[in-house]
């Protein structure tokens, strides 16, 4: 089968299409006609080779995709095969065929795009896992979304809206605002001016309940300061580049919590738990609860650009790429 390979880290990767063996499901694991493949903040830091771990070259990129069941591992459930699911390969999913854990996969409605299937798993796993099961996020209560034009953050204010909060969305320029607002924040705030903490209290007439934070940086510690006693401020992620300090008197005084988000070790570590989870996003997909945007589509010539764009602070919701291979 054909698959994309990365020979090289940096900023371009060094990206070839390349012939390689087709991978076997193992016990408990599926086989995926890969359709399409969704970019995250994640992908960027690897390929770029800033992450914290690097895979031996050379790798398949992609992690997280859609595509339909074309087989399934030894004692694995047969009733998944040909159905289309959201799923993350481990070993790769910029391929023609990825292996994926059967328990990680998500059974898309019927109806739903390939493309879109691609990318909404990591951003609306991540945020479901943040604000419903970390964040105990109840109806009337008031969620401030850092990054909430990114990915995770256009999914976070999809997520709060469904669980009946009321969302203030943070982002850099206006054209990330007025995305966030056709989203569904209730409002924006421009978290790049001076005191925007207080115009942020102005615009609630009081504080927030739940923060989560994609960004870290110079906006988590005015972040948590916003919060009422007893909130929780979900850490998510540093997309600043920036890892922050915060003086542990203010969860004291405001008997707030910090809570780490990772939906990846959530998934590794309990199955049981993140399948039911799963169930949970897969109920609110399909009976419209949630309604992820339609991401931007690209082809595997755009790769490099679309890297870049995370790093550079330039991109908008979510993008998928759709090989076409030749
Ligand atoms: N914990 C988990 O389980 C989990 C799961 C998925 C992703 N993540 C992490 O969550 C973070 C966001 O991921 P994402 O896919 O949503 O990324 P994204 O689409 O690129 O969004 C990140 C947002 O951060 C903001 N930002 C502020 N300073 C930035 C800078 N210097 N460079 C780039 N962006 C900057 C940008 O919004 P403004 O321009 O409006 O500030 C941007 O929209 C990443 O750190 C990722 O690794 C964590």
């Amino acid at each position: 089968m054909k698959a994309l390979l990365c020979h090289a880290f940096g900023d371009p990767p060094d990206l070839a299409v390349r012939e390689v063996a087709e991978p076997a499901p193992g016990p408990g694991e599926v086989l995926i006609q890969v359709e399409a493949v969704g970019l995250g903040f994640f992908d960027a830091l690897l390929l770029a080779g800033r992450y914290q771990e690097r895979p031996p070259l050379p790798f398949i990129p992609g992690r997280e995709h859609a595509g339909r069941v074309v087989a399934v591992g030894e004692g694995g459930d047969p009733a998944l095969l040909g159905t289309r699911v959201a799923a993350l390969a481990f070993g790769g999913a910029l391929a023609e065929r990825a292996v994926a854990k059967a328990d990680h996969c998500l059974v898309v409605p019927p109806d739903m795009e390939p493309a879109a299937a691609g990318g909404l798993l990591s951003a609306y796993a991540t945020s479901l896992y943040a604000l419903e099961v970390l964040g105990r996020v109840r109806a009337g209560e008031t969620v401030l979304v850092l990054g909430a034009a990114g990915a995770v953050g256009s999914a976070a204010i999809d997520v709060a809206k469904a669980l009946g909060a009321r969302v203030a969305a943070a982002a850099s320029t206006p054209e990330k605002r007025d995305r966030c607002r056709r989203r569904g924040a209730d409002m924006v705030i421009d978290y790049t001016a001076p005191d925007w903490r207080a115009a942020l209290r102005d615009a609630l007439g009081g504080g927030i309940d739940v923060v989560l934070d994609t960004v870290g940086g110079a906006v988590t510690e005015p972040a948590f300061r916003s919060l009422n006693p007893g909130g929780r401020h979900l850490v998510v992620g540093f997309a600043s580049g920036e890892i922050p300090r915060l003086p542990l008197n203010l969860p004291l005084l405001k008997r707030a919590s910090v809570v780490g988000v990772d939906w990846a070790g959530f998934l590794l570590s309990d199955p049981a738990g993140n399948g039911a989870l799963l169930d949970r996003l897969g109920a609110m997909l399909a009976d419209g609860r949630l309604t992820p945007d339609a991401p931007s589509v690209h082809g595997l010539v755009e790769m490099a650009p679309l890297l870049r764009r995370f790093l550079d602070r330039g991109g908008v919701g979510k993008p998928v790429v759709v090989p076409v291979w030749r």
